[in-house]
């Protein structure tokens, strides 16, 4: 398992280009089953998951020819036809379900592997109630056995009004993709509205769906037989972006955030600016200056799309760590997505947690230590923090931070960060 040796404390100051949105490429990934014919899709992340999405459509009878640079993907359908999505194929990744709809809509049956990925909740897991009793609802019949889900449906899905009991992104995408081919209107209610589900929904509509968002968190959709052949470029990463722009505001660095639209993460921009960041945007950059002296917050809570984005909690905790006073976040989306604390607390930081709210105190000083990643967007936050420790850090399992962040050491050793990966 690769570590991450970072010497620190370090500014960061120059250009980071920001990379294919892992989050809008997996399901516009998975919605490619829906079509027989050829998607081109471009501006792919070069990610874990992303190499995993692919692997698991080629078993699924896809045939995938990446381009040169790997940026590229041309999909088109073999005559093989596989309704499994392994466990092993999924094991690793939670969009994983993300395959049942489209082929239950498409295929009428499938067998999927009940997925893995971040482990966020706790106890609880994470489950995914929300996409099988909703997919029911358009007509899918479904049995749990072994860990698989074996779904089908008597004929094609059938458009129905369903009103999700809370907002997810998972099952809103399930939802989306399955509508796309059923009979008739689906009308879905309290939709989760992130920017990655508009760049899924607006992949689809470019090859022929007929999806209409009305009113804030409303989608209709309209059945068709078949989708067209079509060509889309995916967005940027807005956690990748969010990552770089704590980063300089937590190292007082000097960043310019290119290839991402700034109004998609004006949430994420107002908080730095309490902190005393100074932002400037433009079409598709952000310049972005850390302050002389960070300020506390005590209210962030995370929220769904358009709130403080969950997988942004870690990394904004890494720095209100170093803010002037007593700083609050309170987690709302995952029950127990902590589990970085007790590594941060290796470095200095004084966090205390009780239920879902962490109480940080500012003006610490980190110094350099062993730390251990848990999860993607923890092994961000751990990254963060030993860049401005003194001293020498070791990340380990970094393997959590190559699901979801492409070259992440190359851009940071670009912009002035001591870090070298040691391969095992
Ligand atoms: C997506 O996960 C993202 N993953 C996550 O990013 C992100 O943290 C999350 O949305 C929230 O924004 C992808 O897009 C691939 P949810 P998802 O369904 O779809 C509960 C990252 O780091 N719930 O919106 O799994 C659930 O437990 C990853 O890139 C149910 O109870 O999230 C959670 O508390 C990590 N039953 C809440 O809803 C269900 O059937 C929101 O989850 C589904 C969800």
């Amino acid at each position: 398992m690769d570590k991450f040796l970072i010497k620190g404390p370090c500014k960061v100051n120059g250009t980071v280009n920001i990379s294919g949105s892992k989050n809008a490429a997996l399901p516009i990934l998975a919605s490619t089953i829906l079509f027989d014919k050829p998607v081109i899709l471009e501006n792919l992340p070069r990610v874990k998951d992303i190499d995993t999405m692919l692997s698991l459509l080629e078993s699924l009878g896809s045939k995938i020819v990446l381009s040169k640079n790997k940026r590229t993907v041309k999909i088109t359908k073999t005559k093989k036809k596989n309704f499994v999505a392994s466990y092993s194929s999924v094991k690793t990744m939670r969009a994983g379900v993300l395959v049942l709809g489209p082929m239950i809509a498409k295929h009428h049956k499938s067998i999927t592997s009940f997925p893995g990925g971040c482990v966020l909740n706790g106890n609880s897991g994470r489950p995914i109630n929300y996409h099988l009793n909703t997919l029911k609802k358009l007509g899918m019949q479904y049995e749990i056995k072994k860990g698989y889900i074996f779904a089908k449906t008597k004929a094609k899905l059938k458009g129905n009004f369903i009103k999700f009991p809370k907002i997810s992104v998972g099952a809103t995408e399930n939802l989306i993709m399955a509508a796309c081919l059923a009979k008739g209107k689906t009308i879905l209610k309290n939709c989760a509205i992130e920017p990655e589900i508009k760049d899924l929904t607006n992949f689809l509509r470019s090859a022929g769906a007929k999806i209409k968002w009305v009113g804030k968190r409303t989608c209709e959709i309209i059945g068709v037989n078949n989708l067209k052949e079509t060509k889309y470029s995916i967005m940027g990463d807005r956690i990748e972006t969010g990552t770089f722009c704590i980063l300089a505001a937590l190292t007082k660095g000097n960043l310019l955030i290119k290839n991402f639209k700034p109004k998609l993460i004006q949430t994420e921009l107002s908080f730095l600016k309490k902190v005393g960041a100074s932002v400037k945007t433009f079409k598709n950059e952000i310049q972005i200056k850390g302050p002389k002296q960070i300020k506390s917050i005590n209210n962030i809570s995370t929220k769904e799309y358009p709130g403080f984005p969950t997988d942004l909690q870690a990394q904004f905790m890494v720095l209100l760590c170093k803010a002037n006073g007593i700083s609050k976040i309170t987690e709302k989306i995952f029950q127990s997505r902590f589990i970085h604390v007790m590594e941060l607390q290796r470095l200095g930081a004084k966090i205390n947690i009780k239920n879902n709210t962490a109480t940080i105190e500012g003006n610490t000083e980190f110094k350099g230590a062993e730390l251990m990643s848990s999860d993607l967007r923890a092994s961000a936050a751990l990254v963060l923090a030993a860049i401005s420790a003194k001293g020498k850090s070791i990340v380990s399992r970094v393997y959590h931070c190559d699901r979801g962040y492409e070259k992440f050491e190359d851009k940071l050793k670009r912009i002035g960060v001591n870090i070298k990966r040691i391969s095992s």
